[in-house]
Parts: structure tokens; C-alpha cells; sequence
């Protein structure tokens, strides 16, 4: 490495070529006697200057970066961004709590969940919640081997390089369980952020809207150089897999990550009871203007980590922890025009076209108008909202945003109302294919009746199926889709698979020829395609677009049913909405009436079933892995009954789905096991004529390894 102490900067690009073999042989040897052989030869600061030359020179040059880069270690997709990190722990989000009567009831939720007295003590921490975006570190043995970015809870992106150059976060710990990943949000400073708007316009480059956006636009860069220049904090607040737990409470655990050197909120609050919550809540909320960075409200969580475990997770947010939000910034403008969009499921939703304003530092010109009767002043169930005053084109209204979420209309001046001004006048016709829109009874919301005849529908769905969490196909994105569907070359997603025979080599229309493609996009696009035949069971159920199934259903379906055929079979046996097929689709623990109507509904005879089945005639679905198999009760079908002492109910459920059991209502000839408290009756009784295994809870508990 002759040129090493060259300022990278001033590397040609022959001498950048010539140094980085050496410079990549080296990290390997460092990584191999570090994290193999347990041996580090070199110090771990000489290491990681190393590592932040070759990310130097690899910026520079990108082309001469290696895709199995040191400076890549896990995942390797340099060309398409950053590599992907999947999270063994999911990082997820929280739900969300807007008035104190919302907090009191998370607190009774919990206490009911866990069976607590009204008087026994459930402590909680309270701290801001910062306007960041969340980064999960990885240390091991002390040392960071790894950032990655939330992405979509599941998987996220590798953010290390660019980590590293965050000065609160410490590369070496000392003292720290050999492995720790430590969680927490990268921030911006208002004073850091108006400095490098600043720069940016003075230089002529793009500024940001806010500090958030500021801060996520500066972690994902690819030339970690840029990360660099940028100021941007971090906060830690959570942890995910650990070796060894930190503390025995929340509050504790915050003060060790402390100890071990990082940032962690002054604001973190110990709280007796809801009372300390909503003042500490207040107090922030008083500090908020002068904190000098950007808080969006604040969290709660349940103090002592055995009762977080105990209290788990519902399918993407804790029991155990909310966000209590600070109430919306609000703007007035002029709302110019009503348009209707029409969206994948068929509803219309009423869209306000409005004059550009400012809300919270974020230009404003859409917000949505959610539904037929927001726009009359009546809400759900035929009751004022607003007082009555209804919203119509021209008006003057109020604008709110909180958080990331759509703008929405919240008021309306009716002192500013031109007189002339009509009522308006919800279609009953679908504006895109002319079908006759209705409202089914106790639905909010007016939805286009035409099915995949619609084009809006059918390109809204489209969009959905190559959509990054659904098939994810490369070179096939909303854009390309809305395109092929307009010329009838993709029509439904089947035609996606018959794309290359139709419009490939050999075939007089062929894709090389269309506008913006070319003889090497083309192939690729049809690569892409075939590698994507291949699919799991849950991408492909989010994919088909059924509403009210979203990811985290798709995922609970997934690992009931395994496999695509019993998926489809039970489906269909399940169509008149009785029977042990249906019955089953209910017992899954997130699996609620109005989904599993849903679901089944698109696999009635009829054209979304055709659809379906044709579109899986090209694919290999490949079957979910069941939930924690190693787990003994894992695939039993278990009912409760009688009295449980040591827990509710419906803890002893979601802890015994959480294990891969079934948790039934009543007992059958299918029913393994029956966990009988005091005053069990009937139930009992039928398990002792069918053969049923019958035990006690703490024979139960001692199964599952929770004594
Ligand atoms: S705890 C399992 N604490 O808010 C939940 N999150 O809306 C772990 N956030 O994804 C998160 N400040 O990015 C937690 N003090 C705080 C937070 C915080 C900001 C973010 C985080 C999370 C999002 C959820």
C-alpha cells in the first residue's frame, strides 16, 4: 500500500485501482482473526481507518468497488443502493395515543391483560419521542460491526459505514454484552439543520423541508463522505437481540446504555402512575419549543422487562409502549377543487386540490377529505362532525398534519363561503369506468362497482403487486405497469409472466422497441421476472391486493395455512362463511370477521378467483416456514377453560399463538390439549370423552418453559 497516506481525494484513478487489493486482503485478515478466530491483529482504530479509506476510495470510484467489499458485510447489492440487513429482532413502531383518556386506556389495557389489581403498582418510563428515523446498531464484543436502518421493520438497509461517522455514536464499548444491538433515532438539531440549508442554497443544491428529512437524506447517502459533513446525532432508546440482558427494567437498561457511552434523552422519566405520566407529558410538552430539536410527542413503556415479555407484541406494535402525540399543526388555505381518486379496493376517496401552504415547515397542496360524509359534516354513524358545516369547492379551510401522514381538512370558515358557493355533490358513478359506485350498508366509504373492468382499479392493483413489499420486481415499477396497462400488454398480473413469450425475442410487438427500453433493459426486465416466479407464500398473498390484508395479515395467514393449495382449498370451502373452514380462518389470533369475509370473498367463483388462479399457474409459491417449531407446543391445537390464576385470558392466548399453537374455543375431536383451571365444566368434561389430554395451568406454564 505505497500510496496510503495519500489523501484519497488527490488518488488517481490507476492509483486507487493499485492500492485497494492490499487495502480489502487486509480488512479480510483483520475480520477473519477478529470475528473468527477471536484474535484481533491489528488496533481496532487502525481497523477502522482502514475501512474508512477503502469506503473513501470506493465513493470515488465506484466502479471499482468489489460487490464482496469489506466495507459490504452483510447483503451485497452495492448497484442497487445499500445492501440488506434483516433484523432478528423486528423493529417496529408504535401505536398511537392522542388524548389522556387514550393513555389512560393503555394503561387499563395493559393492567387487564396482565390481571392486574387496580392498586397494584405498573410502573412506566415516559421520554420525548424524537423526529428521527429509527437505526438499530449492532456491537459485537464490544466493537460496531453493523448500522441498518428500520426499512420495513423486517429488513432493513446496511447504514454502517455511514454510522461510523456519527460522533455519538461510539465505535468500541467497553463492558458490554458480547452481543448488543442498541436502537435508537438519528436526529437533527434546528441550529445544525438551518446551518446546512444554508450551505446547500449557497451552493445551489436541494434544501430540506424539515429536519427529519434532512437527517434520513444525509443516513442514506451512498458516498459516506457526504454522511460525514453532515451533523446528525443519535439518541438510544431500545435494544434488539442481546447476549445478556442490560437491567431488569426499562429505566435501568437506559441508564446502562448511558454508562456505556451513549446519548440517551435527559427527559427519560420514571412514573408511578397515569397522573406522573400526563405532568411529565405536559412538562415535555412545555420544553418542546426550546429543546432545539424535533420531538413529535411522547413514549410510554411499561418499566419492568419481565412484564414487557409477558405483554409481547400485536401484529406490528407493542403492548407494551405507546406514542402519545402532540396535537396537529394546523394552516388555512383555499380548498380549489374536489377531485375523486379511485383507489385499488374501488373506493372513491375525495381528494382536496388546495393553494399551496406551509404546515409545520412541509408545503401543503393535497389533503385528503376521507369520505362522502366528512364532506357533509357527519361522521359514521349520522352524527355532527364540525357542527355540521359540510366542505365545498372554493371554501376556506384548516389543514393539519401530524407526523408523516396525509394532510388532512380539519375545519372550515364559513364567514369566508362565497355565497353562490353549491353543496357538493358526491358521484354515484365511478369517474374512471363509469360503473355504478355504492355504498354498502355500515360501509363509510362509496366504492366503484366494476371490478377489474375498472382501469383504475386494475392499475391500482397492478401497482400494488410490484410494490417493494409485495413481488418487488426490478425495472418494474409503478410507472412501467401504469405504462404496459395502457397499451394492453399487461392487463391483470398473470400477464406479467407471459410478458417475455408476448412481447419478447421473436414476437412481432417486442419490448426492446418501446420507447425508453433497449435490447439489454428488456432482458433484464424478463430476468427479473422469471427470478420472481419463485415467491413466498406471504408476498404472494399481500400482492393479490384483498383488501383489508395488509403485510402483517398476509404473514399471519401465511404461517397458518404453509402452503398455497391448502390456502386456496380452505378458501374456497370456506365460501359460505360456515363450517370448520371458516371457523379456523377466525381462530387466528388478528384474523377478525371482516377480514376473513374479505379474503374469502376474492376466491368466490368469479372473475378475482380466474384472476388469482391464473396468475399462480406461473408461479412456485414456496410454503412458509411454521412458527417457532421448536417450541413443544408448536402445531397443537389448545383450548382454556376454567379459571386461569397466573394470567388472563387473553394473555394465555397470545402467548400460546406466539409459540405456534392453535388456540381454540371449544373442544373437538381435533382439540391436543385442554388446560383446565378451577371450574372447568363442560368443556372438561367432553375432553374426557373425546381422549383429550387434559392439565393444569402450571402444567401448562412449565410446558412452555414459563414457570
Ligand atoms: S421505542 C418497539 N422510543 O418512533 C418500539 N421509539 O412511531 C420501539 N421513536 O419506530 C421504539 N423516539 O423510530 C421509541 N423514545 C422513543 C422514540 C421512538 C422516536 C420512533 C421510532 C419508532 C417510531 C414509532
Amino acid at each position: 500500500m505505497s500510496d496510503a497516506h495519500k489523501d484519497v481525494e488527490r488518488l488517481s484513478r490507476a492509483e486507487a485501482e493499485a492500492e485497494l487489493p492490499g487495502l480489502v486482503a487486509h480488512l479480510e485478515t483483520a475480520n477473519t482473526a477478529y470475528h473468527t478466530d477471536d484474535a484481533p491483529e491489528i488496533a481496532d482504530a487502525e481497523y477502522d481507518a482502514l475501512k474508512r479509506r477503502l469506503a473513501a476510495i470506493e465513493a470515488r470510484f465506484p466502479d471499482l468497488a468489489r460487490a464482496d467489499s469489506p466495507t459490504q458485510q452483510v447483503g451485497a447489492a452495492p448497484a442497487e443502493g445499500f445492501g440488506k440487513v434483516p433484523h432478528a429482532v423486528r423493529m417496529l413502531s408504535l401505536g398511537n395515543g392522542f388524548s389522556d383518556e387514550d393513555i389512560a386506556d393503555f394503561v387499563e389495557r395493559m393492567r387487564s391483560y396482565l390481571g392486574l389489581a387496580t392498586e397494584a403498582p405498573l410502573l412506566c418510563t415516559a421520554e420525548p419521542k424524537i423526529d428521527g428515523l429509527s437505526l438499530s446498531l449492532r456491537y459485537e464484543n464490544g466493537v460496531l460491526v453493523q448500522a441498518a436502518t428500520r426499512g420495513d421493520g423486517a429488513v432493513g438497509e446496511n447504514v454502517t459505514e455511514n454510522a461510523r461517522t456519527i460522533a455519538d455514536i461510539p465505535q468500541k464499548l467497553t463492558g458490554a454484552p458480547k452481543v448488543l444491538e442498541v436502537r435508537g433515532e438519528v436526529y437533527m438539531s434546528h441550529e445544525d439543520f438551518a446551518a446546512l440549508n444554508a450551505r446547500q442554497a449557497e451552493k445551489g443544491d436541494k434544501t430540506f423541508a424539515n429536519p427529519r428529512n434532512a437527517a434520513a437524506g444525509s443516513l442514506r447517502q451512498l458516498d459516506a463522505r457526504i454522511t460525514a459533513a453532515r451533523p446528525l446525532r443519535f439518541f438510544a432508546y431500545a435494544w434488539g437481540v442481546l447476549s445478556q440482558p442490560l437491567a431488569a427494567t426499562q429505566f435501568t437498561s437506559i441508564e446502562r446504555l448511558k454508562a456505556l457511552g451513549f446519548q440517551v434523552n435527559p427527559l427519560t422519566k420514571l412514573c408511578a402512575d397515569l397522573t406522573e405520566m400526563l405532568a411529565h407529558y405536559r412538562a415535555i410538552e412545555a420544553q418542546r419549543a426550546t429543546l432545539g430539536y424535533d420531538i413529535d410527542g411522547v413514549v410510554y413503556k411499561a418499566n419492568d422487562l419481565a412484564l414487557q415479555a409477558r405483554l409481547g407484541f400485536r401484529s406490528t406494535t407493542p403492548r407494551w409502549a405507546l406514542a402519545h402525540k402532540f396535537p396537529a399543526e394546523l394552516a388555512w388555505t383555499r380548498l380549489e377543487k374536489i377531485e375523486i381518486q379511485v383507489g385499488r379496493t374501488g373506493a372513491l376517496s375525495p381528494v382536496a386540490r388546495l393553494t399551496p401552504v406551509t404546515v409545520g415547515g412541509v408545503v401543503v397542496s393535497n389533503a385528503t377529505l376521507h369520505n362522502e360524509d366528512y364532506i357533509a359534516g357527519r361522521d359514521s354513524k349520522g352524527g355532527d362532525i364540525r357542527g355540521g358545516k359540510d366542505i365545498r369547492e372554493g371554501d376556506w379551510v384548516q389543514v393539519y398534519r401530524a407526523g408523516d401522514v396525509i394532510p388532512k381538512v380539519a375545519d372550515v370558515d364559513l364567514s369566508r363561503r362565497d355565497p353562490g358557493a353549491a353543496p357538493y355533490v358526491f358521484p354515484h358513478l365511478c369517474p374512471e369506468c363509469g360503473s355504478e359506485a355504492i355504498r354498502e350498508e355500515g360501509d363509510a366509504v362509496r366504492r366503484c362497482t366494476g371490478g377489474l373492468i375498472c382501469p383504475a382499479q386494475a392499475v391500482e392493483k397492478l401497482k400494488h403487486f410490484v410494490s417493494r413489499a409485495a413481488f418487488d420486481i426490478e425495472g418494474l415499477g409503478a410507472k412501467q405497469v401504469e405504462a404496459f396497462y395502457k397499451d394492453g400488454w399487461v392487463q391483470e398480473p398473470a400477464d406479467i409472466f407471459t410478458l417475455e413469450n408476448n412481447f419478447g425475442p421473436g414476437c412481432p410487438r417486442q419490448l426492446k422497441n418501446r420507447e425508453g427500453w433497449g435490447e439489454k433493459s428488456a432482458q433484464n426486465l424478463f430476468d427479473a421476472i422469471a427470478e420472481k416466479r419463485a415467491i413466498p407464500l406471504a408476498k404472494l398473498i399481500f400482492a393479490l391486493g384483498i383488501r383489508h390484508v395488509g403485510e402483517s395479515s398476509a404473514q399471519l395467514l401465511a404461517t397458518h395455512y404453509l402452503g398455497w393449495d391448502r390456502f386456496v382449498d380452505a378458501m374456497t370451502a370456506a365460501g359460505n362463511f360456515v363450517g370448520p373452514e371458516w371457523e379456523d380462518l377466525l381462530s387466528i389470533d388478528g384474523v377478525g370477521e371482516t377480514l376473513g369475509r374479505s379474503v374469502v370473498s376474492a376466491f368466490h367463483d368469479g372473475p378475482e378467483r380466474e384472476a388469482i388462479l391464473r396468475l399462480a399457474a406461473h408461479l412456485n409459491v414456496q410454503d412458509a416456514t411454521p412458527p417457532a417449531s421448536e417450541s413443544p407446543v408448536s402445531g397443537l391445537t389448545v383450548v382454556f377453560t376454567g379459571t386461569l390464576e397466573r394470567m388472563t385470558r387473553a394473555e394465555a392466548k397470545a402467548r400460546a399463538e406466539a409459540l405456534g399453537a392453535k388456540v381454540a374455543g371449544s373442544v373437538s375431536a381435533k382439540t391436543d390439549l385442554l388446560v383446565a383451571g378451577p371450574g372447568a365444566g363442560s368443556k372438561a368434561k367432553k375432553a374426557a370423552d373425546l381422549g383429550v389430554k387434559v392439565i393444569d395451568e402450571d402444567a401448562w406454564l412449565a410446558m412452555i418453559g414459563a414457570t
